[in-house]
């Protein structure tokens, strides 16, 4: 497994970007937090395959609940990645199996 971040790196109610090298491939994931339950996704957006975050390398939070594409404005359910409404027209994000132990984030 690799460590991908630790779970204090993850603002609650909040979503990060962790580049990643993986069998020599580069992986973009975003990480989200909401109290206990964390989540990984792939940073690419369904609707056009854009990265989610903004040109300052932050993603656009909407209630606590949702992750905004920095592209065209789609929205995501930050504990699932579900199309919570725009351009993804019922597309959700790509989940990512992890691993959370010791306060740690891993990839499986
Ligand atoms: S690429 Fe995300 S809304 Fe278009």
């Amino acid at each position: 497994m690799t460590l991908i971040a630790r779970i204090a790196a993850v603002p609650d109610r909040g979503a990060i970007i962790v580049e990643l090298e993986r069998n020599g491939a580069r992986l973009s994931l975003i990480l989200t937090r909401a109290g206990d339950k964390i989540a990984a996704f792939r940073n690419k957006c369904p609707h056009a395959g854009y990265p989610l975050q903004r040109a300052d390398g932050r993603v656009l939070l909407q209630e606590g609940r949702y992750m905004v594409c920095g592209a065209h404005g789609a929205s995501f359910s930050l504990t699932d990645g579900a199309c919570a409404g725009g351009p993804c027209n019922g597309d959700g994000l790509e989940r990512v199996a992890i691993d959370v132990r010791d306060g740690e984030i891993l990839l499986v």
